[in-house]
């Protein structure tokens, strides 16, 4: 991955955890044919392989550090690290909060930014995260600001993981994303915010696919126009 050429139209999806971001950015990247970087799970990384190797999240020297010595590969849906296939492991809520714990740190930020841009390859991108359009493609051709109420995303989650089969209690995922919420948008480097030229997307109402065909819409207006909707 070399061609990081700002031509490039990327699509930035920011917002909060378990808002359905990442599904309606992936979705909408395969109906473009555009890649897509899931930035979340690449935070998730960095809070597993530090648990691996003892360093605690709150060692941003460490950790930083750490980064520059990872082998991380997106294949066919699969989370791979240094060879091995961590996408149980990295998709656990433990490493979502792990994930929220290192992403505070300036340092580690910078550190993860050129791994983010390089996802940058024609004929496109959809990135999804909480800094997508403030920091590591801010001149994004559309930005969505995608949320829901915390309630609903909640329920969400909860959801999905009795789905899976997993012993999960609505009120503790409840808790737990409030206080992520918190810790994300609260945080000096990079807090999650709504930027000024983004298109606030409330999904507490919409479907998956409403959302997926609001951003599709919103992405051919923004060709025929040089000014952000
Ligand atoms: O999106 P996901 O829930 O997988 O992200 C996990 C955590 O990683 C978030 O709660 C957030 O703290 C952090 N993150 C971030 N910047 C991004 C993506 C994720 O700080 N671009």
């Amino acid at each position: 991955m070399n061609n990081t050429t700002p031509t490039i139209p990327v699509i930035a999806i920011d917002g909060p955890s378990a808002s359905g971001k990442g599904s309606v950015a992936e979705l909408v990247a395969e109906q473009l044919g555009f890649h897509y970087l899931d930035s979340g799970a690449i935070y998730r990384i960095v809070a597993y392989a530090s648990q691996l190797q003892h360093i605690v999240w709150s060692d941003a020297e460490a950790i930083a550090k750490l980064t520059t010595q990872l082998n991380i590969e997106f294949s066919h849906g699969n989370i791979m690290l240094n060879g091995s296939n961590i996408t149980a492991e990295v998709r656990s809520e433990e490493m979502g909060r792990g994930a929220s714990e290192v992403a505070v740190h300036p340092t580690v930020r910078d550190a993860l930014l050129d791994l983010q841009k390089q996802f940058r390859q024609s004929p496109g991108l959809v990135g999804d995260g909480r800094d997508m359009a403030s920091v590591v493609f801010p001149d994004a051709a559309l930005k969505i600001f995608l949320t829901a109420d915390v309630e609903i995303r909640a329920q969400r989650r909860y959801q999905q993981l009795h789905n899976r089969g997993a012993d999960a209690k609505y009120e503790t995922i409840l808790q737990d994303l409030q206080v992520r919420d918190l810790r994300d948008s609260q945080r000096s480097a990079a807090p999650l915010k709504q930027m000024p030229d983004a298109l606030l997307l409330d999904t507490s109402d919409r479907s998956i696919q409403q959302a997926v065909d609001f951003v599709l819409d919103a992405y051919q207006k923004s060709l025929h126009s040089y000014k952000k909707i």
